[in-house]
């Protein structure tokens, strides 16, 4: 079964911005899903018609198999969301906002206690239970509204840009919370600007700009698509000219006095690069791939026209 069922899309607002312009979309139950997309292309718009916050212009949305139009509360009670803006109660303390929130999805409030602990101890955040949610930093605000999002034990949980102003190590504890309730069967679906968060989580991602996907597949599907990967190598000896025109095939260039880039064509392997690097008699010491893949194909994808 589908988690999210989305045909043929449109949100046209009433200032008269095109949002969304027909997107179709299938994400499957117990994906981990990842969409994409420059400020401005849609995700928030497509996050708040899933979730019932934003009306639609046209269009079907399906949520664990309910339509949103015929049976709105249905699908909603299956979500749980995490907006990308704080929306906090700021004067409230922390276990009471978790709590709180299960009112409006009549969980019991001794069911809301266990499960509010829960998720506040996975997070990290038990120990601020008592305090009130001015007193949190943005990191912790971000991990209350995840709390929050799941009190009610949702099948699906979205998260707009979960991670944003998340600093490393905290981002790659909410990476294991998510990947672990992932792994007990809840679909996720996350926006993000870091590729590597896409690339690290996701199993299938979604590509979407100016309210259009432009791109969908599994990671591995979508970085096939680059036709060049660059590499880079990091030589013995000074790069020179002579160095770079050994390597002219491949558009070498140099990122600093020892370590050269070259752009391997699809159709070629990287054995012809060490075949050139020979014919030079140039000795590598250590070769890395030196772009995100995901990244360049992003950006080749989202190219400013
Ligand atoms: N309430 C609104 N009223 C009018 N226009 C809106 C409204 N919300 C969003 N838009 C416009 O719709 C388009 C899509 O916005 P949206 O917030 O969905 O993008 P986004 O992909 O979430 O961007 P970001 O990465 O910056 O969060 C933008 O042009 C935006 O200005
Ligand atoms: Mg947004």
């Amino acid at each position: 079964m589908n988690a999210i069922s989305i045909k043929n899309l449109k949100k046209t607002y009433a200032t008269g911005v095109h949002a969304l312009k027909g997107v179709s979309l299938e994400i499957p139950s117990g994906d981990f899903f990842g969409l994409l997309g420059p400020n401005g292309a849609g995700k928030t718009t497509l996050i708040g018609i899933i979730s019932g916050l934003v009306n639609k212009t046209s269009g079907n949305v399906s949520v664990a198999g309910f339509d949103i139009d015929k049976n709105p509360e249905n699908g909603r009670m299956t979500i749980g969301v995490v907006p990308q803006e704080f929306n906090l109660s700021i004067f409230e303390k922390v276990f009471d906002i978790v709590v709180d929130q299960a009112g409006y999805y009549g969980v019991p409030r001794k069911k809301a206690f266990v499960s509010a602990e829960k998720y506040l101890r996975a997070l990290g955040l038990w120990e601020k239970r008592d305090q009130k949610a001015i007193a949190l930093s943005g990191g912790m605000k971000r991990r209350l509204m995840i709390a929050r999002a799941l009190i009610h034990e949702p099948q699906i949980l979205i998260l707009d840009e979960p991670t944003a102003g998340v600093d490393v190590e905290l981002r790659r504890g909410m990476w294991d919370f998510l990947t672990k309730l992932n792994s007990e069967g809840v679909t996720i679906i996350l926006t993000t600007h870091y590729l590597e968060e896409a690339e690290r989580l996701a199993k299938q991602l979604a590509i979407i700009d100016h309210g259009e996907i432009i791109e969908k597949g599994s990671v591995k599907e979508l970085v096939k698509k680059l036709d060049i990967q660059p590499f880079a190598f990091d030589l013995e000896k000074r790069i020179t000219a002579e160095t770079l025109s050994h390597l002219r095939e491949f558009d070498a260039r140099a990122l600093d006095e020892d370590t050269i880039e070259v752009r391997l064509p699809k159709n070629r392997s990287v054995n012809d690069v060490f075949h050139a690097f020979d014919r030079g008699e140039i000795r590598v010491k250590n070769m890395r791939t030196s772009a995100n893949r995901l990244e360049e194909l992003f950006l080749n994808l989202t190219k400013k026209s």
